[in-house]
């Protein structure tokens, strides 16, 4: 089924100057970008983000982290996009991700993993409206 789902290019992505090769990927995988903005996020929108992991032993460091610099935070939308942007992602620990896979390629760590992607279809829904309004998401067309 065609699903929308979240992505973000954290800090480590935008400062090594990922954004293209990473939209790249998307849409060579037939992922279509159907909203996009870049953002400095404050520290009250990361923990608002990551709500679910407060209190994890990484917490502090991931707030810290995704407040560091620029994120760019799009939706994608495509067949199974919740999957598929997953397995471009590969897995969460770099060290562990399928070759050609965008963390195995760019990551350092699992806490330097480049990108973040919906897990599931209610996480998606929850994460899109969290930085889009309907209005700013943009389905394709066709144009003559
Ligand atoms: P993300 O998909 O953005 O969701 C939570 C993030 O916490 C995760 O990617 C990692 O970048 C980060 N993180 C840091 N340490 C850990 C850990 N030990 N386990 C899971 N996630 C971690």
């Amino acid at each position: 089924a065609i699903q929308r789902t979240l992505s973000i290019i954290k800090p480590d992505g935008v400062v090594k100057d990922l954004i293209g090769t990473i939209y790249s990927r998307f849409e060579t995988a037939g992922l279509k970008i159907v909203a996009a903005k870049m953002l400095q996020l404050t520290t009250e929108q990361a923990e608002g983000f990551y709500a679910e992991h407060k209190g994890k032993p990484f917490y502090d460091g991931l707030i810290a982290f995704m407040t560091a610099g620029p994120v760019m935070v799009q939706v994608l939308e495509g067949e199974n996009a919740i999957a598929a942007n997953r397995e471009i992602m590969g897995t969460t620990n770099p060290d562990e991700a399928a070759r050609g896979t965008i963390r195995a390629d760019f990551a350092t760590a699992t806490n330097r993993n480049i990108c973040h992607g919906s897990d599931a279809p209610e996480t998606a829904s929850r994460e899109i409206a969290f930085f889009f309004t309907d209005s700013e998401i943009c389905p394709r067309r066709e144009v003559v």
